[in-house]
Order: structure tokens, then sequence, then C-alpha cells
């Protein structure tokens, strides 16, 4: 069974904010598909009943960015593991936020810092579905993944932001992807 709505409730808002991991799926019109798991204690929000935001760590590709940058659609998944099974499709139009915009200057507040931090990931919620999940297996978490935290703080916070503007600037179709070199 499949129920569609135009605005998150208080009881979406719980479940997104009790899921230990969520995956995006961002595409252009040419070009590879990009589907990213995304993990990390305490990196995502929902705004309001229609706007979802993640922090964004630094690794070694920024597909996300180049789509929403060239495009702008995109879908986020949240699928329970446990007893109440459930999946949870976000679709809509995204945009980044680095620091020193408004935005980011705005809700940054709401994460945990980071060395590793990229930019935030901001979501508008055209739709959102909910469908039974019945296929999903049951798993629990035995803890986040502390790798991509350790490489951030072993390269200190301008070594992340010089990886970025090295690293980051090109998708791997190309795109080019406007990440501004940061204050630290
Ligand atoms: C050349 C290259 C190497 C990558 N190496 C890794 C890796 O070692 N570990 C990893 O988790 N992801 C790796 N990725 C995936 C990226 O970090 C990233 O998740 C992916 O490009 C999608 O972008 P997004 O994070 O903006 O969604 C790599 C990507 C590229 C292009």
């Amino acid at each position: 069974m499949s129920e569609f709505f135009n605005a998150l409730s208080d009881d979406h808002i719980a479940f997104i904010h009790a899921q230990p991991m969520f995956f995006t799926a961002t595409a252009c019109a040419e070009g590879r598909i990009n589907l990213s798991p995304k993990g990390g204690d305490g990196l995502h929000r929902v705004i309001n009943h229609n706007l979802f935001c993640y922090l964004d760590l630094t690794g070694s590709g920024n597909e996300t960015s180049a789509h929403l940058t060239h495009d702008g659609r995109i879908t986020v998944m949240f699928n329970s593991f446990t007893r109440n099974a459930m999946i949870m499709r976000l679709y809509g139009h995204g945009r980044t936020a680095t620091s020193g915009s408004p935005e980011f200057e705005k809700y940054i507040s709401l994460f945990p810092d980071n060395v590793g931090t990229r930019q935030l990931m901001l979501v508008d919620i055209d739709q959102m579905q909910t469908s039974c999940g019945y296929a999903v297996p049951h798993m629990e978490i035995s803890s986040h993944r502390d790798a991509l935290d350790r490489w951030a703080e072993s390269k200190g916070r301008e070594g992340v932001l010089d990886y970025q503007q090295e690293i980051n600037l090109i998708s791997i179709d190309g795109l080019e992807i406007g990440l501004a070199k940061q204050t630290p």
C-alpha cells in the first residue's frame, strides 16, 4: 500500500529523525544517475513540514552538489530496518548552502561541529510517499562509522578545504561544481 502527502506530518518527522541512515538520488538529463548512502549521527534534520536538510561531509566525490547545481531534482529515501516496516521517499528540489551563505548560517547550528563539513543540502519537499517496506530486511545498527571523521581530523580544517578545491570541483561526468574556497 502506498500513500502520497504534500507535506510531512509530525509522525513523519519523528520517523525521519529516528532513522540512522538515508539515501539520496540525483541526476541530470545526461550522464550517470547518482545514488548515495548517507549515515552519521545527527547529520539530518527536518526544518519544517516541507524542508529537509542534511550536513554534507567532504568525500572523494561531490555528485549530489553537481546535480543540484545543474538540475535540482532530488529524491531522499528512508527505510525502516526495524519491526515497524516503512519506506519513505521525499521527492523535491534541492540546493547547496556553503559557509557564509544566509541559509548555512541560519541552519548550521542544528548540526554537530565536524571538521569535514562541506555544505548543507536543503531539499524543498514537493511530495512525499510512504510505502509498506515489507521487502526490506530486519537489521539493527551496531554503531555509526567514524572513519570519515578521523580522516578529516587528521587533515585538519585547512587540509579539508584544500582537498575540496583539489578533488570536489568537477563531477565524474565533467560537470563544474561551484564550490568556492570556504574560510576555515
Ligand atoms: C574517484 C572517487 C573515489 C571515491 N572513493 C570513495 C571511497 O573511498 N569511499 C567512499 O565511501 N566513497 C567514495 N567515493 C564516493 C564519493 O565520496 C561520493 O559519495 C560520491 O561521489 C557521491 O557524491 P555525494 O556524496 O555528493 O552524494 C568516491 C568517488 C569518486 C568519484
